[in-house]
């Protein structure tokens, strides 16, 4: 009997990433998405990537009845869910959609596991959910508090996560806290298409390279940093994909609900990130120097210890691998996906 992990957002920019290590590590797939973010020519390129095959199922998180046939169809038993909208400034203008494809979507999802007999779940969080900074690095206890709708959407979901563990001892949980993930496939064929106007850095100054906006604006350089910009902890996105291929092996191998950083554990400033990826692409990238962008906070980054403890897991991709990664598929790929 077919038995296959379900990947909810497969077809998204994490997701398809995943989508590849899955496979690679010898797991059957399938994908369940709305493409309201991405594009299914992601899934085709996965496969070929992979050289392998795999159903692409079009559906809404929210719809219980299709998510519990696709279940049972399929016989998964274990979901990685990554189906979900992430946008922090949408959120607050439109807080109800987020609530309700975020929060309801997983609601929907806990359901038709249920009623499928699926009980491992590994959930995409972030590490919006420890605002404000209390220490640093961030360890897994450091106190949670969202401070945006988004933000609230992944705590809830979290809560709603550790709840059902609580109630149903067999449900397998990974709750993955991200850090700022980047870079693209080596290959260059896969790799993050952002919508409109790019918010995060890596895809904004990518689009500085290929000239499709003039120059970075660097929101703040007077954080109190080494040198005044903020500091973030970039991951490589397949690094963050082969994490999720770890906590499943944790979790098919042990009970309970793990909440796990995957972080690099270092920060890298605003600064130090236009300076590598001017290297990636080999000239100086045009920025200028604006006020702070409201919300932001001057430096985060993980302390990545549990997840090498027990994950066996850690990111391993520097900083330049990331630049020269996002930049070969930026540069293959200037409009993403489309027109493929
Ligand atoms: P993405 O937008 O590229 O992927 C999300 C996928 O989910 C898309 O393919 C989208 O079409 C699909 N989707 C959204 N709503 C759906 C619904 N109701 N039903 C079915 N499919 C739906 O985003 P991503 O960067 O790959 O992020 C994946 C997950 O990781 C999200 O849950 C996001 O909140 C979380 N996360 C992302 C980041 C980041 O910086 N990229 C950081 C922390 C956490
Ligand atoms: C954002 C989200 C956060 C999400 C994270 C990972 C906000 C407020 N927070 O955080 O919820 O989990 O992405 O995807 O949106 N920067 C510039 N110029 C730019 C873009 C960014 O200087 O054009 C700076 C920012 O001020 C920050 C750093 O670059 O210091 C990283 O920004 P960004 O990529 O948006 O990530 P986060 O702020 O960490």
């Amino acid at each position: 009997m077919d038995n296959r992990i379900l990947v909810t957002g497969g077809a998204g920019y994490i997701g398809s990433h995943t989508c590849v290590e899955l496979l690679n590590a010898g797991y059957d797939i399938a994908v369940y998405d709305n493409f309201i973010n991405s594009d299914p020519e992601a899934c085709a390129r996965v496969m070929q990537l992979c050289d392998k095959a795999f159903p692409v199922i079009e559906g809404d998180v929210r719809d219980t009845a299709h998510l519990t046939a696709t279940l049972k169809a399929h016989n998964c038993k274990t979901v990685v869910h990554f189906a979900g909208l992430k946008a922090v400034g949408e959120s607050s203008e439109d807080p109800v959609k987020y609530y309700d494809n975020n929060v309801a979507g997983s609601l929907s999802l806990l359901k038709a596991m249920q009623a499928a007999e699926a009980t491992n779940i590994v959930f995409s969080s972030s590490a919006t959910v420890y605002g404000e900074p209390e220490f640093l690095p961030y360890t897994e206890d450091h106190p949670l508090r969202a401070t945006n709708p988004y933000g609230q959407t992944k705590l809830m979901i979290e809560n709603i996560l550790r709840d059902t563990h609580s109630a149903n001892p067999q449900f397998r949980i990974a709750i993955l806290r991200y850090f700022n993930p980047c870079g693209a496939h080596q290959s260059g064929r896969i790799g993050e298409a952002p919508k409109g106007v790019p918010n995060n850095l890596m895809p904004y100054i990518a689009q500085v390279a290929t000239g499709q906006r003039d120059a970075l604006n660097i929101w703040g350089n007077d954080y109190p940093t080494p040198d005044g910009t903020g500091i973030r902890d970039y991951i490589h996105v397949v690094d963050l994909a082969k994490g999720h291929v770890s906590a499943i092996a944790y979790i098919l191998e042990h009970e309970g609900c793990l909440e796990v950083n995957l972080g690099s554990g270092r920060g890298a400033s605003v600064l130090e990130v236009l300076k590598a990826f001017s290297k990636a692409v080999g000239r100086d990238l045009p920025s200028r120097i604006k006020a702070r962008r409201p919300g932001d906070v001057a430096a985060y980054y993980a302390n990545a210890d549990k997840a090498r403890a027990l994950l066996n897991w850690q990111a391993s991709r520097s900083l330049d691998e990331i630049c020269a990664d996002h930049w070969r598929w930026q540069s293959n790929n200037p409009n993403g996906y489309e027109g493929t």
